[in-house]
């Protein structure tokens, strides 16, 4: 799955010379084997991830022990290489979480495609470096290069905490950078809480990006126990934060799709992850949709919004021999099937 290297990693295997001068802190959007690329050359990297499916990937196949998690551990490290998110503001987060564990004359890179948003890294860098230098760009890629001006003042996450109301369910809703709809509900989702049957029992969220799905639920059916998954540990702490500021309680932890998840449930629920052109998004969804039935009660029921066009109820049907349209209006669907 991450086997092949990127463009990006093709243009920094040309700079391991530079890169590898000390043991660096890789974050940011990991795609591939870009850390053995690093410990073949030089000293092995130290690998900060907030995606659970690269977590688990890379502690199975290599010596570098990765960290999961919305913060690094707080061992100081020695220079910085950020690999650009999708989101400018999840780089930003990212910097700020990183850059207060290396010394003052630490070397710091950001490297990624040039079509996301790699050009922004001087601006990025500016409040914690000096001189910016591109230090080379191949590959439709580019490398940047700063060293740390003067010490960087420590993660403070509640500077970073989105919040906006959902007036219905008298919820505040919490988000961090990078987390699925980070400012606003998300019109799906909102079509999928107007059409929730009267829940009862063991409830999963899937997917559950700031929380919002099960922060509804847990406030109209108090009686719920409830769980909340996601890949991304961003996503996770955003719907922690969005239960302690709403006094409710759920279990919420990292599963790649139901990797993680033990027992059966009353329902699973979800807007599953979709992302036109990024083939892997399709396939979770597709294997929520087989092996959903496999988590579920007999009689319990799989609950899901998804885009109008995409060809779920089909699947639905050959896992549970039926599926139920709830609602619809002109971009999106309620897909309902029972166990
Ligand atoms: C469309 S968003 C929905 C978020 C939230 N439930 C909402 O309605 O606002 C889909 C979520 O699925 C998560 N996701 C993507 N791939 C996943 C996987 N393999 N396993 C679990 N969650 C995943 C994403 O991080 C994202 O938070």
């Amino acid at each position: 799955m991450y086997e092949a290297l990127t463009p990006v990693s093709e243009m920094l295997s040309r700079n391991l010379d530079t890169l590898c001068h000390q043991p660096l802190l890789v974050c940011g959007l990991l795609e591939d084997d870009l850390p053995g690329l690093l410990a073949g050359h030089g000293p092995a990297p130290r690998v900060f991830t907030t995606d659970f499916r690269y977590f688990q990937w890379l502690n199975t196949r290599s010596n570098v022990k990765p960290e999961f998690g919305a913060v690094p551990a707080t061992e100081p490290a020695t220079g910085l290489l950020l690999l650009m998110p999708k989101a400018k503001a999840e780089a930003e987060y990212l910097l700020t979480a990183c850059l207060p564990l290396l010394a003052p004359g630490a070397p710091v890179f950001i490297a990624g495609d040039n079509k996301g948003g790699v050009k922004a890294a001087p601006k990025l860098l500016a409040p914690y470096c000096g001189h910016v230098n591109k230090l080379d760009s191949a590959r439709r890629a580019s490398l940047y290069q700063a060293e740390l001006s003067r010490p960087a003042s420590p993660l403070k996450s509640s500077d970073w905490v989105i919040r906006y109301p959902l007036a219905e369910e008298q919820l505040t809703i919490c988000t961090l950078p990078g987390v699925f709809s980070a400012d606003h509900l998300d019109a799906g989702t909102r079509l999928l809480l107007n059409n929730t049957d009267k829940l009862h029992g063991r409830v999963l969220d899937f997917g559950c990006g700031a929380g919002v799905i099960g922060a509804s639920l847990l406030k109209r059916h108090p009686g719920i126990e409830l769980e909340q998954i996601d890949i991304n540990a961003l996503a996770l702490e955003a719907s922690r934060i969005t239960l302690a500021e709403n006094g409710l309680q759920a279990s919420v932890y990292a599963s790649d799709g139901l990797n993680e998840v033990q027992g059966r449930f009353d329902c699973i629920i979800s807007n599953p992850p979709f992302h036109a052109g990024l083939k892997t998004f399709y396939s979770t969804t597709e294997t929520l949709l087989s092996e959903a039935k496999g988590y579920l009660k007999p009689g319990g029921s799989l609950l899901l919004v998804a885009n109008a066009f995409l060809p779920y109820p089909e699947l639905i049907e050959q896992s549970f021999g039926h599926c139920d349209t709830l609602a619809a209006n002109g971009r999106f669907k309620i897909y309902r099937a029972q166990a």
